[in-house]
Protein backbone atom coordinates (compact mmCIF):
# COMPACT_ATOMS: atom_id res chain seq x y z
CA UNK A 1 0.00 0.00 0.00
CA UNK A 2 1.19 3.55 -1.22
CA UNK A 3 1.15 5.86 1.81
CA UNK A 4 -1.34 8.26 -0.73
CA UNK A 5 -3.61 5.42 -0.65
CA UNK A 6 -3.29 5.48 3.41
CA UNK A 7 -3.00 8.97 3.76
CA UNK A 8 -6.04 10.04 1.16
CA UNK A 9 -8.28 7.01 1.69
CA UNK A 10 -7.66 4.29 4.17
CA UNK A 11 -6.99 6.19 6.88
CA UNK A 12 -9.61 9.09 6.70
CA UNK A 13 -11.57 6.45 5.88
CA UNK A 14 -11.19 4.42 9.21
CA UNK A 15 -11.24 7.56 11.09
CA UNK A 16 -14.63 7.98 10.43
CA UNK A 17 -15.27 4.89 12.30
CA UNK A 18 -15.22 4.29 16.24
CA UNK A 19 -11.72 4.06 17.20
CA UNK A 20 -12.06 0.17 18.61
CA UNK A 21 -14.61 -1.35 15.37
CA UNK A 22 -11.17 0.91 12.79
CA UNK A 23 -9.12 -1.54 14.84
CA UNK A 24 -10.87 -4.87 14.48
CA UNK A 25 -11.49 -3.94 10.91
CA UNK A 26 -7.40 -3.46 10.15
CA UNK A 27 -6.94 -6.36 12.32
CA UNK A 28 -9.10 -8.30 10.22
CA UNK A 29 -7.30 -6.83 6.80
CA UNK A 30 -4.19 -7.96 7.62
CA UNK A 31 -5.00 -11.41 9.02
CA UNK A 32 -6.51 -11.45 5.21
CA UNK A 33 -3.21 -10.56 4.04
CA UNK A 34 -3.96 -6.97 2.89
CA UNK A 35 -1.38 -5.63 4.11
CA UNK A 36 1.46 -3.81 2.53
CA UNK A 37 4.89 -5.16 2.37
CA UNK A 38 8.30 -3.82 3.10
CA UNK A 39 10.24 -5.00 0.04
CA UNK A 40 13.80 -3.17 0.87
CA UNK A 41 16.06 -5.24 3.28
CA UNK A 42 16.84 -3.25 6.21
CA UNK A 43 20.51 -0.95 6.10
CA UNK A 44 22.75 -3.06 8.20
CA UNK A 45 22.95 0.27 10.26
CA UNK A 46 19.85 -0.36 12.34
CA UNK A 47 21.03 -4.17 13.11
CA UNK A 48 20.77 -4.88 16.96
CA UNK A 49 21.95 -7.96 18.69
CA UNK A 50 20.48 -8.75 22.09
CA UNK A 51 20.08 -11.73 24.43
CA UNK A 52 21.49 -13.80 21.60
CA UNK A 53 18.92 -12.66 19.09
CA UNK A 54 19.17 -10.91 16.23
CA UNK A 55 17.07 -7.70 15.69
CA UNK A 56 17.05 -6.61 12.13
CA UNK A 57 15.85 -3.19 12.73
CA UNK A 58 15.07 -1.70 16.01
CA UNK A 59 11.76 -0.74 15.60
CA UNK A 60 9.14 -2.61 17.02
CA UNK A 61 5.02 -2.58 17.32
CA UNK A 62 4.73 -2.06 21.09
CA UNK A 63 1.55 -4.31 23.10
CA UNK A 64 -1.83 -3.57 22.75
CA UNK A 65 -2.16 -3.64 18.91
CA UNK A 66 -2.19 -7.71 18.42
CA UNK A 67 -3.47 -8.36 21.95
CA UNK A 68 -4.34 -12.12 21.55
CA UNK A 69 -1.38 -13.20 18.63
CA UNK A 70 -3.07 -13.05 15.88
CA UNK A 71 -1.43 -10.82 13.13
CA UNK A 72 2.26 -11.33 14.09
CA UNK A 73 3.55 -12.11 10.36
CA UNK A 74 2.06 -9.12 8.20
CA UNK A 75 3.23 -6.94 11.13
CA UNK A 76 7.00 -8.00 10.69
CA UNK A 77 6.21 -7.81 6.93
CA UNK A 78 5.41 -4.21 6.97
CA UNK A 79 8.69 -4.09 8.06
CA UNK A 80 8.97 -3.78 11.85
CA UNK A 81 11.84 -5.79 13.62
CA UNK A 82 10.06 -6.99 16.03
CA UNK A 83 6.42 -7.38 17.21
CA UNK A 84 4.99 -7.48 21.04
CA UNK A 85 2.15 -9.64 21.59
CA UNK A 86 -0.37 -9.03 24.64
CA UNK A 87 -1.35 -8.34 27.29
CA UNK A 88 -2.35 -11.60 27.77
CA UNK A 89 -4.25 -12.68 30.78
CA UNK A 90 -4.86 -16.46 31.61
CA UNK A 91 -8.35 -16.61 31.59
CA UNK A 92 -10.66 -15.15 28.83
CA UNK A 93 -12.18 -11.34 29.91
CA UNK A 94 -14.10 -8.79 28.43
CA UNK A 95 -12.54 -5.79 29.76
CA UNK A 96 -13.95 -2.01 30.30
CA UNK A 97 -17.28 -1.35 28.95
CA UNK A 98 -17.12 0.29 25.69
CA UNK A 99 -16.81 3.15 24.67
CA UNK A 100 -12.93 2.36 26.06
CA UNK A 101 -10.77 3.98 23.26
CA UNK A 102 -10.71 7.71 22.12
CA UNK A 103 -8.89 10.03 19.42
CA UNK A 104 -7.28 13.38 20.29
CA UNK A 105 -6.04 14.06 16.84
CA UNK A 106 -4.97 17.87 17.43
CA UNK A 107 -2.69 16.05 19.67
CA UNK A 108 -1.41 13.41 18.00
CA UNK A 109 -2.75 11.03 20.60
CA UNK A 110 -5.29 8.72 22.25
CA UNK A 111 -6.75 7.47 25.43
CA UNK A 112 -7.36 3.81 26.42
CA UNK A 113 -9.44 2.28 29.36
CA UNK A 114 -9.40 -1.46 27.31
CA UNK A 115 -8.80 -2.92 31.03
CA UNK A 116 -6.88 -6.12 29.57
CA UNK A 117 -9.26 -7.42 27.22
CA UNK A 118 -8.11 -10.33 25.98
CA UNK A 119 -9.14 -13.85 24.76
CA UNK A 120 -6.69 -15.49 27.55
CA UNK A 121 -3.84 -18.00 27.82
CA UNK A 122 -5.18 -20.89 25.52
CA UNK A 123 -6.47 -19.83 22.69
CA UNK A 124 -3.10 -17.25 22.06
CA UNK A 125 -0.92 -20.66 22.87
CA UNK A 126 -2.85 -22.19 20.11
CA UNK A 127 -2.16 -19.23 17.58
CA UNK A 128 1.28 -19.07 18.92
CA UNK A 129 2.35 -22.69 18.50
CA UNK A 130 0.85 -22.58 14.98
CA UNK A 131 2.83 -19.24 14.20
CA UNK A 132 6.00 -21.17 15.21
CA UNK A 133 5.37 -24.45 12.99
CA UNK A 134 4.44 -22.40 10.05
CA UNK A 135 7.51 -20.63 8.68
CA UNK A 136 6.78 -20.97 5.11
CA UNK A 137 3.39 -18.95 6.09
CA UNK A 138 4.53 -16.82 8.82
CA UNK A 139 7.85 -15.99 9.79
CA UNK A 140 9.74 -16.81 6.06
CA UNK A 141 7.50 -13.64 4.81
CA UNK A 142 10.45 -11.44 6.35
CA UNK A 143 13.48 -13.97 4.52
CA UNK A 144 11.65 -13.44 1.44
CA UNK A 145 12.48 -9.76 1.27
CA UNK A 146 15.86 -10.32 2.35
CA UNK A 147 15.23 -9.37 5.51
CA UNK A 148 16.14 -11.45 8.67
CA UNK A 149 13.59 -13.18 10.73
CA UNK A 150 11.34 -10.82 13.05
CA UNK A 151 11.01 -11.76 16.20
CA UNK A 152 8.05 -11.86 18.80
CA UNK A 153 7.85 -11.13 22.34
CA UNK A 154 5.12 -11.88 24.46
CA UNK A 155 3.27 -9.25 27.21
CA UNK A 156 1.75 -11.10 30.29
CA UNK A 157 -1.22 -9.46 32.14
CA UNK A 158 -3.66 -10.35 34.75
CA UNK A 159 -7.10 -11.14 35.10
CA UNK A 160 -9.19 -8.06 37.06
CA UNK A 161 -10.63 -10.33 39.06
CA UNK A 162 -7.79 -12.68 40.14
CA UNK A 163 -6.31 -12.46 43.69
CA UNK A 164 -2.97 -13.64 43.31
CA UNK A 165 -1.30 -11.94 40.64
CA UNK A 166 2.01 -13.19 40.72
CA UNK A 167 0.01 -16.34 40.35
CA UNK A 168 -0.86 -14.93 37.19
CA UNK A 169 1.98 -13.91 35.64
CA UNK A 170 3.40 -17.06 36.42
CA UNK A 171 0.49 -18.91 34.78
CA UNK A 172 1.32 -16.98 31.59
CA UNK A 173 5.05 -17.10 31.58
CA UNK A 174 5.07 -20.96 31.92
CA UNK A 175 2.90 -21.80 29.35
CA UNK A 176 4.22 -19.01 26.58
CA UNK A 177 8.07 -18.92 27.71
CA UNK A 178 8.62 -21.93 25.17
CA UNK A 179 6.97 -19.38 22.02
CA UNK A 180 8.51 -16.37 23.00
CA UNK A 181 11.94 -14.57 22.21
CA UNK A 182 11.56 -12.21 25.12
CA UNK A 183 8.42 -12.12 27.72
CA UNK A 184 7.35 -8.90 29.60
CA UNK A 185 5.98 -8.86 32.84
CA UNK A 186 3.20 -5.89 32.25
CA UNK A 187 2.65 -3.89 35.82
CA UNK A 188 2.11 -0.99 34.23
CA UNK A 189 -1.29 -0.48 32.70
CA UNK A 190 -3.77 2.24 34.52
CA UNK A 191 -6.89 0.48 33.86
CA UNK A 192 -6.57 -2.57 35.68
CA UNK A 193 -7.35 -1.50 39.77
CA UNK A 194 -4.40 -2.43 41.99
CA UNK A 195 -2.07 -3.23 39.06
CA UNK A 196 0.51 -0.31 38.72
CA UNK A 197 0.95 -1.31 42.83
CA UNK A 198 3.19 -3.95 41.79
CA UNK A 199 5.82 -1.74 41.20
CA UNK A 200 6.47 -1.77 44.63
CA UNK A 201 9.84 -2.60 45.72
CA UNK A 202 8.47 -5.74 48.35
CA UNK A 203 5.65 -6.65 45.62
CA UNK A 204 8.48 -6.55 42.66
CA UNK A 205 10.85 -8.77 44.11
CA UNK A 206 8.46 -11.02 45.21
CA UNK A 207 6.28 -10.95 41.68
CA UNK A 208 9.52 -11.40 39.68
CA UNK A 209 10.78 -14.31 42.22
CA UNK A 210 7.85 -15.87 41.32
CA UNK A 211 7.36 -15.77 37.67
CA UNK A 212 11.67 -16.57 37.34
CA UNK A 213 10.70 -19.84 39.89
CA UNK A 214 9.00 -21.35 36.64
CA UNK A 215 10.61 -20.00 34.16
CA UNK A 216 12.11 -23.57 31.95
CA UNK A 217 15.38 -23.80 30.84
CA UNK A 218 16.68 -22.00 28.27
CA UNK A 219 14.45 -19.28 29.74
CA UNK A 220 13.45 -17.10 27.19
CA UNK A 221 14.66 -13.01 28.88
CA UNK A 222 12.03 -12.00 30.85
CA UNK A 223 11.30 -7.85 30.88
CA UNK A 224 9.32 -5.91 33.03
CA UNK A 225 7.05 -2.83 31.74
CA UNK A 226 7.18 -0.01 33.76
CA UNK A 227 4.99 3.55 33.93
CA UNK A 228 5.53 6.78 33.11
CA UNK A 229 4.31 7.92 36.08
CA UNK A 230 6.82 6.97 39.14
CA UNK A 231 8.37 9.24 41.45
CA UNK A 232 12.45 8.75 41.78
CA UNK A 233 11.92 6.28 44.82
CA UNK A 234 10.10 4.34 42.71
CA UNK A 235 12.54 4.58 40.09
CA UNK A 236 15.52 3.69 42.17
CA UNK A 237 14.05 1.06 43.79
CA UNK A 238 12.88 -0.57 40.35
CA UNK A 239 16.36 -0.62 38.95
CA UNK A 240 18.09 -2.06 41.95
CA UNK A 241 15.21 -4.73 42.11
CA UNK A 242 15.61 -5.01 38.51
CA UNK A 243 19.42 -5.86 38.45
CA UNK A 244 18.70 -8.46 41.93
CA UNK A 245 16.43 -10.34 40.42
CA UNK A 246 18.18 -11.01 36.72
CA UNK A 247 15.16 -9.39 35.07
CA UNK A 248 17.01 -8.68 31.42
CA UNK A 249 15.64 -5.56 30.26
CA UNK A 250 12.56 -2.53 30.97
CA UNK A 251 10.29 -1.58 28.78
CA UNK A 252 9.82 1.89 29.27
CA UNK A 253 6.72 3.24 28.86
CA UNK A 254 3.60 2.24 29.15
CA UNK A 255 0.60 5.03 28.84
CA UNK A 256 -0.07 7.83 31.47
CA UNK A 257 -2.91 9.01 33.85
CA UNK A 258 -1.11 12.23 33.34
CA UNK A 259 -3.16 15.25 31.60
CA UNK A 260 0.14 17.32 30.02
CA UNK A 261 -1.03 20.58 30.30
CA UNK A 262 -1.30 22.42 26.64
CA UNK A 263 -4.03 19.15 25.29
CA UNK A 264 -6.32 20.28 22.47
CA UNK A 265 -8.80 16.99 21.94
CA UNK A 266 -12.00 16.91 23.35
CA UNK A 267 -11.61 13.57 25.00
CA UNK A 268 -9.04 14.51 27.12
CA UNK A 269 -11.15 14.49 30.44
CA UNK A 270 -11.84 10.52 29.52
CA UNK A 271 -10.44 8.28 32.28
CA UNK A 272 -7.66 5.62 31.09
CA UNK A 273 -4.22 6.21 29.54
CA UNK A 274 -2.89 8.54 27.41
CA UNK A 275 -0.57 7.52 24.57
CA UNK A 276 1.01 9.30 21.31
CA UNK A 277 2.81 12.70 21.09
CA UNK A 278 2.26 14.21 24.96
CA UNK A 279 3.56 11.17 26.20
CA UNK A 280 7.03 11.92 24.61
CA UNK A 281 8.84 13.46 27.23
CA UNK A 282 7.93 11.94 29.94
CA UNK A 283 8.22 8.31 28.98
CA UNK A 284 11.74 9.69 27.26
CA UNK A 285 12.53 11.31 30.80
CA UNK A 286 12.04 7.63 32.64
CA UNK A 287 13.75 6.48 30.37
CA UNK A 288 16.66 7.88 30.78
CA UNK A 289 16.62 7.77 34.28
CA UNK A 290 16.33 3.96 34.36
CA UNK A 291 19.82 4.09 32.08
CA UNK A 292 21.15 6.34 34.29
CA UNK A 293 20.03 4.49 37.46
CA UNK A 294 20.88 0.66 35.94
CA UNK A 295 24.22 2.25 35.01
CA UNK A 296 23.49 0.79 31.39
CA UNK A 297 23.82 -2.33 32.48
CA UNK A 298 20.21 -3.87 31.43
CA UNK A 299 18.92 -3.17 27.75
CA UNK A 300 16.15 -0.56 27.65
CA UNK A 301 13.04 -0.87 24.82
CA UNK A 302 12.13 3.00 24.95
CA UNK A 303 8.62 3.36 23.79
CA UNK A 304 5.65 6.47 24.23
CA UNK A 305 5.10 8.99 21.54
CA UNK A 306 7.68 7.89 18.94
CA UNK A 307 6.25 9.40 15.33
CA UNK A 308 9.86 9.61 13.40
CA UNK A 309 13.20 8.89 12.93
CA UNK A 310 14.37 11.52 15.01
CA UNK A 311 12.03 10.70 17.96
CA UNK A 312 13.46 6.99 17.61
CA UNK A 313 16.70 8.32 17.46
CA UNK A 314 16.28 10.69 20.79
CA UNK A 315 14.99 7.37 22.73
CA UNK A 316 18.30 5.58 21.47
CA UNK A 317 20.46 8.95 22.88
CA UNK A 318 18.37 8.52 25.86
CA UNK A 319 19.35 4.86 26.72
CA UNK A 320 16.86 2.73 24.45
CA UNK A 321 18.47 -0.67 22.25
CA UNK A 322 15.25 -1.40 20.56
CA UNK A 323 12.23 0.81 20.00
CA UNK A 324 8.57 0.25 19.65
CA UNK A 325 5.43 2.64 19.40
CA UNK A 326 1.40 2.31 18.72
CA UNK A 327 0.03 5.28 18.08
CA UNK A 328 1.70 7.26 15.80
CA UNK A 329 0.60 4.04 13.58
CA UNK A 330 -3.45 5.03 14.04
CA UNK A 331 -2.13 8.73 12.47
CA UNK A 332 0.43 7.59 9.95
CA UNK A 333 -0.45 4.61 8.68
CA UNK A 334 1.92 1.89 7.65
CA UNK A 335 4.37 3.81 5.94
CA UNK A 336 5.47 5.43 9.15
CA UNK A 337 7.75 2.23 9.88
CA UNK A 338 9.73 2.46 6.64
CA UNK A 339 10.03 5.83 7.40
CA UNK A 340 11.56 5.73 10.69
CA UNK A 341 14.21 3.58 9.61
CA UNK A 342 15.15 5.80 6.75
CA UNK A 343 15.42 8.34 8.73
CA UNK A 344 17.00 7.16 11.88
CA UNK A 345 19.44 5.12 9.85
CA UNK A 346 20.36 8.63 8.16
CA UNK A 347 20.82 10.29 11.57
CA UNK A 348 23.43 7.61 13.31
CA UNK A 349 25.53 7.78 10.00
CA UNK A 350 25.44 11.84 10.05
CA UNK A 351 26.19 11.27 13.83
CA UNK A 352 29.29 9.52 12.99
CA UNK A 353 27.80 6.01 14.28
CA UNK A 354 28.81 3.21 12.37
CA UNK A 355 26.40 0.88 14.25
CA UNK A 356 22.96 1.23 16.64
CA UNK A 357 24.52 -0.15 19.97
CA UNK A 358 27.29 2.69 19.68
CA UNK A 359 24.84 5.06 19.72
CA UNK A 360 22.88 3.63 22.60
CA UNK A 361 22.53 6.21 25.39
CA UNK A 362 25.03 8.51 24.02
CA UNK A 363 23.95 11.44 25.31
CA UNK A 364 24.58 9.89 29.24
CA UNK A 365 28.05 10.08 27.68
CA UNK A 366 28.51 13.82 25.63
CA UNK A 367 26.56 15.63 28.33
CA UNK A 368 29.21 14.22 31.21
C1 LIG B 1 -5.33 1.04 22.48
C2 LIG B 1 -4.10 0.70 23.27
C3 LIG B 1 -4.02 -0.53 23.93
C4 LIG B 1 -2.88 -0.86 24.66
N1 LIG B 1 -2.81 -2.09 25.29
C5 LIG B 1 -1.67 -2.43 25.95
C6 LIG B 1 -1.54 -3.72 26.54
O1 LIG B 1 -2.42 -4.57 26.47
N2 LIG B 1 -0.39 -4.00 27.22
C7 LIG B 1 0.63 -3.09 27.33
O2 LIG B 1 1.66 -3.40 27.94
N3 LIG B 1 0.54 -1.87 26.75
C8 LIG B 1 -0.57 -1.52 26.07
N4 LIG B 1 -0.66 -0.30 25.48
C9 LIG B 1 0.46 0.68 25.65
C10 LIG B 1 1.43 0.66 24.46
O3 LIG B 1 2.05 -0.58 24.31
C11 LIG B 1 2.52 1.74 24.64
O4 LIG B 1 3.28 1.43 25.79
C12 LIG B 1 1.93 3.14 24.79
O5 LIG B 1 0.79 3.30 23.97
C13 LIG B 1 2.93 4.23 24.43
O6 LIG B 1 3.37 4.12 23.09
P1 LIG B 1 2.75 5.01 21.89
O7 LIG B 1 2.76 6.43 22.37
O8 LIG B 1 3.66 4.78 20.72
O9 LIG B 1 1.39 4.50 21.66
C14 LIG B 1 -1.80 0.06 24.75
C15 LIG B 1 -1.89 1.28 24.07
C16 LIG B 1 -3.02 1.62 23.34
C17 LIG B 1 -3.07 2.95 22.64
Amino acid sequence: MTSFLFDRLIGPGLRLLDPEAAHGLTLRALAAGLAPRATDPDDPVLAMQLWGRDFANPVGLSAGFDKDAQVMAPMLALGFGFVEVGSITPRPQAGNPKPRIFRLPEDSAVINRLGFNSGGLEAAVERLKSYRAAPATGRATGRATGRATGLVGINLGKNRDSVDAAGDYATGAAALAPLADYLVVNVSSPNTPGLRALQGRGELEDLLGRVMAVLPAPAPPLLLKIAPDLTEEDKQDIAAVCLAAGVAGIVATNTTIARPDGLRGAAKTEGGGLSGKPLFAASTAVLSDLYRLTEGRLPLIGVGGIASGADAYRKIRAGASLVQLYTALIYQGPALVARIKRELARLLRDDGFDSLSAAVGADHRYSG
